[in-house]
């Protein structure tokens, strides 16, 4: 549980630092429970400008990338999938439209990110209120799991992995596109630049919230690498395991069966 204890220690670090970067280097660092409040509260208070700032920051390359990932979850007519830490709903969204006659649930367990998502749209969307790591959802229920810049975020991934194992049927697909450490070449000081620099200057004037911004990055670094995510998806039960770098390979999209 996060304490009122914890909260005065981390920000107390930010006063006795003159650092707010420093508190969200912190938090990037935070593990179980508190981790978790800490990420609430973040997607609860840029919840309304999310979409705008995710068009921005990759020139509207998410929206590609989230067709791929739909076309990956390959539906058949009728079939039910589950878009997991879905936020404002964009790949939900995007399932209803390749596939309009399939069930599709959004779950997060930020209430802000979803009411902002309902409002922006008409749709037969089911919002649910889950946590990624316990989900209200009985075993093999979805023909396809999908997320989108979810698995980072989330304390325990080995966990995350099972439940998307759990409540998959028998054949179903999980895909997770998410943010991962670039290779190393000749254009790292230019991408560096852009994740630690341009990034947290672009969150700020657009939701007024640089230390989000700081925690993306921050929060890419702390992460699996591509390989190793794809390993912990083998080592939960998938197979058919993949995995493509996009976005200069600052970006990937995972994939695997159960
Ligand atoms: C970066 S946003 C991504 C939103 C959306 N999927 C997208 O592609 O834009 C991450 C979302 O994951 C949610 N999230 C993080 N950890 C979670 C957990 N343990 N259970 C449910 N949702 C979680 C956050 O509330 C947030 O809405």
């Amino acid at each position: 549980m996060i304490t009122a204890e914890t909260r005065r220690n981390v920000s107390n670090k930010v006063f006795c630092d003159g650092s707010r970067d420093y508190r969200w280097r912190e938090m990037a660092n935070l593990t179980g429970d508190q981790r978790e409040k800490y990420v609430q509260g973040m997607f609860a208070r840029i919840a309304w400008r999310y979409d705008r700032m995710n068009r921005l920051m990759t020139a509207g390359q998410d929206m590609r990338w989230r067709q791929e990932v739909i076309r990956r979850a390959a539906l058949m007519p009728g079939c039910r999938l589950l878009d997991l830490g879905a936020g404002t709903g964009d790949l939900a969204a995007e399932a209803q439209r390749q596939y309009p006659s399939s069930r599709v649930t959004a779950a997060d367990f930020t209430l802000e990110m979803m009411q902002a998502g309902k409002s922006k749209r008409e749709s037969t969307i089911t919002w649910s209120g889950a946590d990624a790591l316990h989900l209200p959802f009985p075993d093999e229920t979805f023909e396809a799991v999908v997320s989108g810049f979810l698995l980072r975020n989330v304390s325990d991934i080995t966990l995350a992995l099972h439940e998307q194992q759990r409540v998959l049927k028998p054949g179903g697909q999980m895909v997770a596109l998410d943010t991962t450490h670039p290779p190393k070449n000749l254009l790292s000081p230019l991408i560096n630049f852009h994740l630690n620099k341009v990034i947290p200057t672009l969150g700020k004037l657009v939701t007024g919230e640089a230390e989000a911004y700081t925690y993306l990055p921050d929060s890419t670094q702390g992460f699996l690498t591509a390989e190793q995510l794809a390993g912990r998806l083998v080592e939960a039960g998938f197979r058919n395991v993949g995995f493509r770098r996009v976005m200069l390979g600052t970006v990937a999209i995972h994939w695997g069966k159960k």
